[in-house]
């Protein structure tokens, strides 16, 4: 679907644009993949505050070979710059800088550009010359980036991801407004202390349990028992309740050597499920699994006979979680599973993977979850 001509032509036309007129200096980190600064474009404004986007790619950034195709249209292939082009507006309530981190449709995104993508975020945020963050994201998975997010990031500014369900070249693209609104939000005191926030349809939800709840419809990404968090009036942030965050949300510090994590596979539960498809993903190099159970996390006696074998002599950790939208899975006793509670198994499956990384034993992991799920 996306080739490498696609995804180099936009970041070389970027990167052939005019010599900087002002040089801003940055603090920890050098970015080699920043395409512009607030001070290059010849906008900036020094009384408004300062916003850095992180483009990953996505339908925001899709193409369609025609105005009413939403959906047999190739993702992540506008550069960020052309982002910022379809909404001038930006300019007027904050000073940008892009940086181009992938131009990926979000199943593509991997765990080498997450690392990238918090490690960059975080040392930026770091910057007192930085208000806030905006990622741009593929909507597919964009639940699992804002919640991976939202467990490795840390601080008060708002990060703030977005996406859209509709191709930069529809009739009626959702993408433009959608950046606006981030754009907004990011620089907003009003985002200050509620971690990572996903914003499309008007709408700001929470990164840590909004889940992606339509394949096709704007109005996508909901979590229905924790609700929302506020809306846009005239495309300006209103909360619902002041700044807070979920019970118990743990907080991972990426180790600078960290090149990888370990892998975690879902095993998607029904009727009449091969039980040998747990031991088939440890034999291929799994360190955790989660299940998405039937109703309450449950899974097959024969099933569970094969998650007891690998966690009692192959030191799996499995997670319980459940196929239903939403719901709580209870902990569970046995040495090496534990219940996913009110996490999805995508959800859980980051959770379970930051756990595994940080080198957790199991006594670590039950306290992970049991105080995730209070
Ligand atoms: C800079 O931003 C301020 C605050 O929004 C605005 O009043 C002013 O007109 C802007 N200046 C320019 C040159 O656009
Ligand atoms: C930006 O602000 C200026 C000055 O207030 C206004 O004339 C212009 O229409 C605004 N641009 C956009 C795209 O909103
Ligand atoms: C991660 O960042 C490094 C340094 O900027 C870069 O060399 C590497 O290609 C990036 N990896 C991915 C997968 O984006
Ligand atoms: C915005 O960035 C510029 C250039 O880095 C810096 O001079 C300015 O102080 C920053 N503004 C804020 C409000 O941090
Ligand atoms: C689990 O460990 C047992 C005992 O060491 C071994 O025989 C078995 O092959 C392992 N299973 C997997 C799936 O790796």
């Amino acid at each position: 679907m996306k080739t490498a001509s696609l995804l180099l032509a936009p970041i070389v036309a970027v990167l052939a644009k005019p010599v900087p007129r002002y040089t801003v200096a940055r603090d920890a980190v050098a970015f080699t993949n920043q395409l512009w600064t607030r001070a290059e474009v010849g906008t900036y404004n020094a009384s408004l505050p300062n916003v850095t986007v992180f483009a990953t790619g996505g339908t925001i950034a899709g193409s369609a070979s025609s105005s009413s195709d939403t959906t047999g249209y190739t993702a992540g292939v506008v550069g960020v710059e052309a982002l910022f082009a379809a909404v001038p507006a930006v300019y007027n309530v904050s000073n940008p800088t892009g940086i181009q981190i992938s131009n990926v449709g979000s199943e593509e995104i991997t765990q080498q550009i997450l690392l990238n993508l918090t490690r960059q975020i975080q040392a930026e945020l770091e910057s007192p010359y930085c208000q806030g963050v905006v990622v741009t994201h593929g909507t597919d998975t964009l639940e699992e980036t804002a919640m991976f997010l939202d467990l490795t990031i840390r601080s008060e500014k708002p990060v703030v991801i977005v996406g859209a369900m509709r191709p930069a070249t529809a009739i009626s693209a959702d993408g433009p407004e959608n950046l606006l609104a981030a754009v907004t939000l990011a620089v907003s005191d009003k985002g200050k202390g509620r971690g990572t926030m996903i914003v499309l349809n008007d709408r700001i939800a929470n990164g840590y349990y909004t889940t992606k709840t339509n394949a096709n419809t704007l109005d996508t990404f909901k979590s229905y028992e924790q609700g929302f968090l506020g809306y846009f009036v005239d495309i300006k942030p209103v909360f619902y309740y002041p700044p807070a965050l979920p019970l118990g949300k743990p907080y991972f510090e990426i180790a600078s050597d960290v090149t990888s994590l370990p892998d975690v596979e879902v095993i998607y539960g029904h009727e009449d499920l091969n039980p040998k498809i747990a031991a088939a993903a440890v034999q291929l190099g799994a360190k955790g699994l989660v299940l998405a159970g039937m109703g309450a996390g449950g899974w097959t006696n024969a099933g569970q006979a094969v998650i007891d074998e690998l966690t009692a002599n192959n030191g799996t950790a499995v997670v319980f979680s459940r196929r239903t939208m939403d719901g709580f899975v209870e902990a569970h006793s046995t040495p090496g599973q534990y219940g996913g509670g009110w996490l999805n198994p995508q959800k859980a499956r980051v959770v379970l993977q930051l756990g595994l990384s940080a080198g957790y034993p199991d006594a670590a992991l039950r306290t992970l979850f049991e105080s995730i799920n209070p």
